[in-house]
């Protein structure tokens, strides 16, 4: 009797090429991705296809994906252990997306609430993969039959949507993919801008001053904390009618280990400033490897492209089984 080897869970995610990342894409999502190769078998992605939803300078956008795969390497991403991959590289997303688009209703891609901030955003260029996006989302991850999807959040809404399309699919045509878990952190899965804590911190906010980027110097990442709203309480405590204080203490906690409770105990009878500068040397803490590491991997170019072409040949073998399947099973032609 032969046994049939464990198979470790799969997990896939991505994050777009569309600028530096933030403080919010680390404490939400990257951070979390090297821990979690341990335990599962690993795709991470730079989602160069879902950048083109927004215009995009096209020497800018090479840049920046080479700069995203660099980061995510440095971030603790090992290539030993982890594929990682350029979305655009990898064919079968963009194929498998069509398939999934004509099993997607407009209904569901109108109710995104995503699509819907974007459009207002951008209300020159509401083009149609700006709506159809969650389709090729669900594609990157059905592709691979990812049993877990680590994101912050604002992709819970995507994730949903992808659940809702594998079962359709797999009630309609029989069964074909695994219907993917989201995995969201319980701290840290929304950091909200600095200035406006009702908001989430995004890279694309046009307040330098609202967000931390992964390339900040020190002296950059203290003022912006320095700089953070708060509250005239005067008092490091998290509640419902502090977002400030309390979205620096979400930081804070998940970059030392310290729960609430642990952090107003630290700062009790302090005002804000000797907590901000605590704050921001968590931070700078966390971020310094990194940036070395950085520094290092994006000098060494050869490197790097040799990472993602060895990624894009491991993920596109995965894909283009579950892509066969799929085309068999909605009945087109293979000779
Ligand atoms: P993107 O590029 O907007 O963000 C990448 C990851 O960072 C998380 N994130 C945050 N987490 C906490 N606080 C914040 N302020 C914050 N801002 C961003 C996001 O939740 C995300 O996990 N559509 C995706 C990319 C994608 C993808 C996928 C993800 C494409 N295909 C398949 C998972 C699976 C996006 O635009 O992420």
């Amino acid at each position: 009797m032969s046994e049939t080897p464990l198979r470790k869970p799969r997990i896939l995610s991505g994050i777009q090429p569309t600028g530096t990342f933030t403080l919010g894409n680390y404490v939400g999502a990257v951070r979390n991705w090297g821990a979690l190769q341990q335990e599962y078998e690993c795709l991470y992605m730079v989602a160069d296809l879902h950048a083109l939803t927004v215009r995009q300078e096209a020497a800018a956008l090479r840049r920046q994906t080479r700069e995203a795969a660099a980061m995510l390497l440095a971030a603790g991403i090992d290539p030993g252990r982890s594929i990682l991959f350029v979305q655009s590289h990898v064919p079968a997303h963009a194929q498998l997306a069509w398939v999934l688009s004509c099993n997607t209703q407009f209904g569901e891609l109108s109710r995104m609430t995503q699509f819907k901030d974007k459009s207002a955003k951008h209300a020159d260029n509401v083009n149609a993969g700006l709506f159809t996006y969650p389709a090729l989302m669900a594609a990157d991850i059905l592709v691979y039959n990812a049993d877990l999807v680590p994101v912050g959040v604002d992709q819970k809404q995507h994730l949903e949507l992808t659940r809702n399309v594998a079962q359709r699919f797999n009630n309609l045509y029989s069964p074909t993919f695994t219907v993917p878990e989201p995995y969201i952190g319980k701290t840290g899965a929304k950091i909200m801008s600095l200035q406006e804590p009702e908001k989430k911190m995004s890279k694309s906010d046009t307040n330098a001053n609202s967000f931390i980027l992964m390339t900040d110097d020190a002296d950059t990442i203290l003022r912006k904390c320095k700089r953070a709203v708060t509250d005239s309480e005067g008092v490091v405590r998290a509640a419902d009618d502090k977002p400030g204080v309390t979205n620096l203490m979400s930081i804070y906690g998940v970059l030392t280990g310290k729960s609430f409770g642990a952090i107003e105990a630290e700062f009790a009878g302090q005002g804000y400033g000797a907590f901000k500068e605590a704050v921001a040397a968590s931070i700078i803490d966390a971020f310094a490897p990194i940036q070395a590491e950085y520094a290092r991997i994006l000098a060494d170019k050869a490197y790097l492209d040799g990472v993602l072409s060895q990624g894009a040949a491991r993920a596109a073998g995965l894909a283009q089984r579950t892509l066969t399947k799929v085309y068999k099973k909605v009945g087109l032609l293979q000779l």
